[in-house]
């Protein structure tokens, strides 16, 4: 049977997502957090886990966890939608907006690449707007778009990824003002930025804030957050499917409540290791890093960068290579790891970089 025959165009089209399982000693490529739990607290979340009643399915609503992040961020619990991994909530969202004939999505270049591999999976127009060359927003060129091709969704990642900056507010406030369409902050990087639209939930009906766990040390459990008006979230909860966050994730979400103070002191060391790891990198000749609110850096190489990244990963060191031919071609990100993966990697940089 020719399966190509029946497969969607637009998924025929697509490659999967390239995700690589690369082996490495010391693994700075995904934005994690390189701390695992301390001893004694990895021992208490073991005895919460094992409350769980395995042969029975998990709460539906994820009502309990909902509840309690409600609370945290100062928010009703009918304006939170649970997803598995924020890249589930991209995905429900692009699965239930956006029906009009002219209808967009919109998406400022480079970014993170789920938005665009997601839209293209359900079937949207997407527009692409190019950041300009200190990967700000071009405000007219956004504005403009946005005016004439009435677009359903626009997604920005604040910090944006892979270029770690944030944003100018007052454009995207501009645009949140002036636009008729649904505007998602992507607050991933929260937890190193500080910087949020939350407070603004109740001053803009189109505003849809994403958050993630995935940053402060809780990627295995895949729980992402979607805040916004209830509307929105009764129209997302259609296109949820029923048990979608595990019982071992919602009650993982729960203890990183009850003990987020250890979490965010991670953090903290994070946000002291990055403005460190950036002051070393401006120190290195031919490597030009760009400052960032996020937990990694955006660099370019004046050598060959392909070269430089098969060196680091013959030493044990992974980082992230954009391949494609892109505006990205040039660069490299290299999340922020523990103190001495930094130093390992900043040896190794200076080491390839004097060959
Ligand atoms: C901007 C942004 N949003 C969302 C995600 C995905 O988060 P999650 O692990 O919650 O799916 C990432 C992951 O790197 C990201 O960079």
């Amino acid at each position: 049977m020719e399966i190509q025959r029946i497969i969607k165009k637009n998924i025929l089209r697509q490659e999967a997502y390239p995700i690589e399982k690369i082996g490495s000693r010391v693994k700075l490529d995904a934005n994690e957090n390189p701390y695992t739990l301390p001893p004694p607290l990895k021992e208490k979340m073991f005895k919460y886990l094992e409350a769980i009643s395995l042969n029975r399915y998990p709460d539906p609503r994820s009502s309990e966890l909902r509840a309690r992040l409600a609370d945290y961020l100062r928010v009703h619990d009918d304006m939170l939608l649970i997803g598995n991994g924020s890249d589930e909530l991209i995905q429900m969202l692009l699965v239930a907006f956006n029906s009009l004939p002219s209808g967009a999505v919109i998406i400022p270049v480079p970014t993170f690449a789920m938005y665009k591999i997601i839209a293209l999976n359900t079937g949207h127009k997407i527009i692409e707007i190019p950041l300009n060359d200190q990967f700000h927003l071009n405000e007219e060129l956004m504005l403009d778009t946005i005016s004439q091709n009435n677009p359903s969704l626009v997604f920005f990642s604040y910090p944006n990824n892979p270029t770690g900056n944030l944003f100018n507010r007052e454009t995207i406030e501009k645009i949140l003002e002036q636009s008729n369409c649904l505007v998602v902050i992507d607050e991933a990087y929260f937890n190193f930025s500080g910087e949020t639209f939350l407070p603004n939930l109740d001053k803009w009906e189109n505003l849809i804030i994403l958050r993630t766990l995935s940053k402060v040390g809780l990627a295995a459990m895949r729980l992402g957050i979607l805040i916004a008006q209830p509307s929105i979230i009764h129209e997302l909860n259609k296109v949820r499917l029923p048990y979608n966050i595990n019982a071992i994730s919602q009650a993982a979400g729960l203890f990183f409540l009850e003990n987020k103070e250890e979490f965010l002191k991670q953090t903290r060391r994070v946000i002291t290791g990055r403005d460190n790891l950036l002051r070393e990198l401006e120190g290195i000749e031919k490597i030009h890093p760009y400052p960032s609110d996020a937990n990694f850096i955006l660099f370019s190489c004046a050598n060959d960068k392909n070269k430089l990244y098969n060196s680091l990963l013959e030493k044990g060191i992974l980082i992230k290579n954009f391949t494609s031919s892109g505006i990205l071609k040039d660069f490299m990100r290299v999340t922020v790891g523990s103190d001495g993966e930094t130093r390992e990697f900043l040896a190794a940089l200076r080491d390839i970089i004097r060959m």
